[in-house]
């Protein structure tokens, strides 16, 4: 089988692909590494640095059997200051992705859409029918979604979008201007610095493992129930900030205390997945937020620190 993964140097990209290789299948990896990190590509990966709003890519796709299309401008506040480029990524971007692999008969295309769509929603937890993206972000995810049904009308395409949650765990970059949170307050906190929680950490986040997440994605190449469907992608449980700040404070047996920055508006104050219809095919998260966060401090001390 082979597989071609777009922003394989990111951090679900790279995970993916490493997963995808130790099920001996082959990986055509695409990152035009704006964001990921060359050397996080798994070895084995087949890799070409290229844009996925080039028409010229469409080659890396013969023969191949499903595209992981993650690749994406995703920080909230980067795509807030640059609409324009959010747009021309997110969905001209995946519109290219999407049309190229109808052309080359690509039997599925798994996409990443976002959590970020349900953001104006109140109720919780989120389901996949009621959506209210705010952001610019959120907003370029939720046309990705429409086009995806639409070229399936018009052009048969079969596609799985997937609203992954706070996904966290190795391999998650700490390089950005606002960090995600496991990775900024870990590496901070080992390094004696006082991490900063923007807003009050009052703010509840549903994070998942990225191994639950990979669990899901092999699901999604096996299993026809997923062909033209949407799935939450969370653990179904949410953690303020402030107690996710707590539980690595008191793992790391650490006294810094953090730094208080800007609170952003555009960002929803609670996540919380509804995960039914991914376990009506099959597929629970396995992993703890207990055990999740010891797994990425122990990648974090021997990895990064
Ligand atoms: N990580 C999460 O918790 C999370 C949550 C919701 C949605 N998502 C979505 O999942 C996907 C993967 O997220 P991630 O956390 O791995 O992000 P990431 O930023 O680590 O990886 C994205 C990769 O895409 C690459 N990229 C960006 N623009 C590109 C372009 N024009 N051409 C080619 N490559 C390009 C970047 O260099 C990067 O390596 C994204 O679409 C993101 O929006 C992630």
């Amino acid at each position: 089988m082979k597989v071609l993964v777009t922003g394989v140097a990111g951090f679900i990209g790279s995970n993916l692909s490493r997963k995808l290789i130790e099920n001996n299948i082959d990986v055509i990896g695409i990152d035009n590494l704006s964001y990921g990190v060359k050397s996080q590509i798994p070895s084995g990966v087949k890799f070409f640095q290229e844009d996925i709003r080039d028409k010229q890519i469409s080659g890396l796709f013969d023969r191949v059997d499903y595209v992981f299309h993650l690749a994406a401008k995703n920080s909230l506040i980067d795509c807030e200051n640059n609409p324009a480029e959010t747009h021309d990524i997110n969905v001209n971007g995946t519109k290219n992705i999407f049309n190229i692999s109808i052309n080359k008969g690509v039997k599925k295309v798994i996409y990443a859409e976002s959590s970020a769509v349900y953001e104006g929603v109140e109720a919780l937890p989120s389901v996949e029918t009621t959506t209210y993206p705010k952001s610019i972000y959120a907003k370029s995810k939720m046309e990705t979604n429409t086009i995806a049904q639409q070229l399936f009308i018009s052009k048969g395409l079969f596609a799985t979008g997937l609203r992954y949650f706070n996904v966290y765990g190795p391999h998650q970059d700490y390089r950005r201007t606002i960090p995600p949170v496991f990775s900024a307050f870990i590496i901070k906190m080992l390094q004696g610095e006082r991490p900063t929680i923007y807003g009050d950490g009052s703010k509840k986040r549903d994070f998942v493992y990225v191994d639950d997440v990979n669990d899901f994605h092999l699901m999604c190449m096996q299993n026809k129930l997923t062909d033209n469907n949407i799935y939450n992608i969370g653990s179904g449980k949410n953690y303020s900030i402030k107690s996710i700040y707590e539980r690595i404070k008191s793992i790391l047996n650490s006294d810094i205390k953090p730094i208080y920055g800007e609170n952003f508006d555009f960002e929803a104050q609670d996540t919380l997945a509804n995960i039914d219809q991914a376990k009506k095919i099959g597929w629970e998260p396995k992993t703890s937020i207990s055990i999740g966060l010891k797994k990425s401090i122990d990648y974090i001390k021997e990895n990064v620190i």
